[in-house]
């Protein structure tokens, strides 16, 4: 028996990285699987295929969490095709970084647009049928910047401070209707947004971490998969860092 049988969830921007172990991880537990990402694309249908091959029911969505109304559509489709949405994980997430005084508004909205509000028109289009349901575990994706802001980063840690704010009002608008929110904060961990970094970087990042070693993206899923499943029933409104033990 798994942990989360009998449940869907839908996970955003899950065709590869953090987003595609929680998938994994969620569906190797029982529950079903509806995935988004910009395109479906050869990549995303082998991640479609991968879930499935764990014998649960798997579809990934082409949709923009950025766009409200593209949002709107893509979870009633899913309701459609699922008949119910348990857990919510909005991990659809890019960096645009550059220092505060070079950085453009195009960076900022964009990073913001993508990070933040997509988890707004996430919420906005899954609540109420978790408030028919009345259960319901949304998982936000924030960072360690979220929590103690980054250099360089001013745009991406500020749509993940906002990212924990956004779960824990939710914890106390719905908290009455059965509805947990919390937040994630993973540290570095290594997937393509962080192979992209300078060696100088992630040395700098590896003599912060006590673990002496970058996360994995199944470090990530398994704390996911515990903030989804009835183990957390008591737990909302709060922000896990998973990080190796670094404090910023
Ligand atoms: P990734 O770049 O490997 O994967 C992100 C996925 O989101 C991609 O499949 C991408 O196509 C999709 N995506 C991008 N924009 C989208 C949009 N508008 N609509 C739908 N899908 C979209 O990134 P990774 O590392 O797996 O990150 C996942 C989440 O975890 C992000 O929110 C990221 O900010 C967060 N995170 C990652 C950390 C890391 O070290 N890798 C650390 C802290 C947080």
């Amino acid at each position: 028996m798994g942990l989360l049988d009998g449940k869907t969830a839908v996970v955003t921007g899950a065709a590869r990285g953090i987003g595609k172990a929680i998938a994994l991880k969620f569906a190797s537990e029982g529950a079903n699987i509806a995935f988004t990402d910009l395109v479906i694309d050869e990549n995303a249908k082998n991640t479609e295929k991968e879930i499935e091959a764990l014998g649960v029911k798997a579809k990934g969505y082409a949709s923009n969490a950025a766009n409200f109304e593209d949002t709107a559509k893509v979870v009633g489709d899913i309701h459609n095709d699922f008949g119910r949405i348990d857990i919510l994980v909005n991990n659809a997430g890019i960096t645009r970084d550059g220092l505060m005084m070079r950085m453009s508004e195009q960076q900022w909205d964009m990073v913001i647009n993508v990070n933040l509000k997509s988890a707004f028109n996430f919420v906005h289009a899954c609540a109420p049928i978790m408030m028919r349901q009345k259960a319901g575990s949304i998982i936000n994706m924030a960072s360690v910047v979220g929590v103690h802001g980054n250099a360089g980063q001013a745009n991406y840690a500020a749509s993940k401070a906002g990212m924990i704010a956004l779960a824990k009002s939710i914890a106390q608008e719905l908290g009455s209707r059965g509805i947990r929110a919390n937040a994630i904060a993973p540290g570095f961990i290594m997937t393509d947004m962080t192979a992209s970094l300078s060696e100088e970087v992630k040395t700098e990042w590896a003599k912060k971490i006590p673990l002496r070693r970058g996360g994995s993206p199944e470090d990530v899923a398994d704390v996911a998969t515990f903030l989804a499943s009835d183990l957390s029933s008591y737990v909302s409104g709060q922000v896990i860092q998973v990080d190796g033990g670094m404090n910023m």
